[in-house]
């Protein structure tokens, strides 16, 4: 008989199981509650279906040992294949596409090609500090909405090479860059909701059409952007370059046109989580204006009155400790799925912390980063917002379990390089050029059910510095 300690469940009901312990609507919100009461490790069974959840940085960094697990892709990650199919974040670990995706696009995300479109980035942030600047101090805003523009627009042009002008540029552009966030938002959210609801077939008649209508917009725009490129032939060595044009070094694969199509639209997904990270930052700047204060000294020892330059960006040392506490708080891309790796002809149960809890040989494990990233086995006073401890030394003694926002090993988040560049100069800009104020001082995080966190109804004032 085993002496593993159970795995903590809340105790649910007859028959459903746990299925009113997770709101479906807003399934990582309810995670993160589950986490503040549970700790470390807890699971749910749902119609005898089990999910163990891990939200502790040890346990994190011992299931994230690729060794003895793997990406899990179920669930919602199964559904956004109708969108992008095999693509780099969809792929089954076995899938040789993936290797052959990675392989191509990896070389157009390194920190240097990321350097290489730095002044193609300031130019896109400058449409955004000049809107923010003009609006009018009383003029009340949802930063997200702003941000999530500058987002697809510094995605779209610096690695397909085409501008939207979606930030401050017409209202017919204004419009057109928010259909094609639209068309991402519900292709993706619809993703998240289909494999929670009970009743199967409602995701075929009830949602499937406007599942199918959000797929086919937002694939349209990726072929107007290889168009636009067939259209207007250039130099640019960029990533639609890769997509379209260059061999798998190992294999001689090219990717077909369906298959630079997923890989268009898999870009934005990923780069969608950057300005929920960035609307969080502005909530704990405002919540913490003492930081504020600092990270300004250091933009004007480091940069004094010069535009920012990608040489300014690793020694904006506080600003980097601003966004990796943001990382944490946010739990922006709140978490990722794991498995053990199936081993031939034994299914023996597979064993955590030292044989102290036991699951089964092809458990699906879920990482909880808002329990994993406020553990406070790790951070002292785990909710309050200190830059410091992401900085230097300190940040380099944390456990590797604790430093997991951009995903682990061959899966972790490709764009890594991009977000951060993303990151760091819209946070430094926004600080540095403009003045925030909370409409409502009080705000409490909220989240919607989409698979990114994002503080919903956040609104702000914002202005030039003082003007
Ligand atoms: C704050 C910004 C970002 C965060 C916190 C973030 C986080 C993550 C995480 C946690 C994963 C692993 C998912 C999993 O294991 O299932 C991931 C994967 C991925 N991310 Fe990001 N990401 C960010 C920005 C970006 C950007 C800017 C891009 C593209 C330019 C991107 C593209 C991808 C792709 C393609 C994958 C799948 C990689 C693979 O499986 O090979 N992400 N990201």
């Amino acid at each position: 008989m085993s002496s593993a300690t159970p795995i903590p469940q809340p105790p649910g009901v007859p028959i459903l199981g746990n299925v009113f312990d997770v709101d479906p609507s807003n399934t990582w919100w309810s995670l993160k509650t589950l986490a503040e009461k549970y700790g470390e490790i807890f699971q749910i069974k749902v119609l005898g279906h089990t999910i163990v959840f891990v939200a502790s940085a040890a346990l994190a960094e011992e299931i994230c040992d690729e060794k003895r697990f793997q990406k899990y892709v179920g669930g919602p990650v199964v559904e956004i294949r109708a969108l992008v199919h095999d693509s780099l974040f969809t792929a089954y670990d076995h899938e040789e596409s993936w290797g052959i995706h990675h392989r191509l696009i990896a070389p157009q995300l390194t920190p240097e090609a990321v350097n290489s479109h730095f002044s193609e980035l300031l130019a896109c942030t400058d449409e955004l500090i000049t809107k923010w600047k003009t609006l009018g101090a009383a003029t009340k805003i949802q930063p997200l909405e702003d941000l999530n523009r500058l987002n697809l627009e510094a995605t779209t042009l610096t690695l397909f090479g085409k501008k939207l002008n979606g930030v401050n540029g017409s209202a017919e552009d204004i419009r057109k860059a928010d259909a094609v966030l639209k068309a991402m938002e519900d292709s993706t959210s619809e993703a998240i909701k289909r494999p929670t609801r009970p009743i199967k077939l409602l995701n075929t008649l009830v949602y499937g059409s406007k599942f199918k209508k959000a797929i086919s917009t937002y694939r349209a725009w990726a072929v107007d952007i290889v168009d636009y490129r067939k259209k207007n032939p250039t130099d640019r060595k960029d990533l639609l370059y890769t997509l379209m044009n260059q061999t798998d070094p190992e294999t001689g694969a090219k990717l077909t046109d369906a298959q630079v199509i997923d890989e268009i639209d898999t870009m934005p997904i990923g780069s969608s989580t950057a300005p929920c990270a960035v609307t969080c930052a502005i909530l704990f700047l405002l919540q913490n204006p003492q930081v504020i204060t600092k990270a300004r000294e250091e933009i004007d020892t480091v940069a004094g009155t010069s535009p920012l330059t990608a040489e300014h960006i690793p020694r904006l040392q506080y600003v980097a400790g601003i966004v990796r506490e943001t990382l944490r708080l946010s739990f922006a891309a709140p978490g990722f799925n794991i498995e053990p790796i199936p081993k031939k002809d034994d299914k023996s149960p597979v064993l955590l912390a030292g044989g102290k809890y036991q699951i089964a040989h092809n458990q699906t494990m879920i990482i909880v980063l808002a329990g994993v990233n406020r553990d406070p086995a790790v951070f002292d006073d785990p909710l309050a917002f200190r830059p410091e401890r992401m900085t230097g030394e300190a940040f380099e003694r944390l456990p590797a379990g604790a430093k997991k926002w951009f995903g682990n090993g061959k899966r972790e988040c490709i764009g890594k390089h991009w977000a951060w560049q993303f990151l760091v100069v819209v946070t430094a800009r926004l600080i540095r050029e403009l003045d925030f104020e909370a409409v409502n001082p009080s705000y409490q995080f909220k989240q919607d059910g989409w698979f990114n966190v994002r503080p919903v109804g956040f609104e702000v004032k914002v202005k030039a510095r003082g003007a």
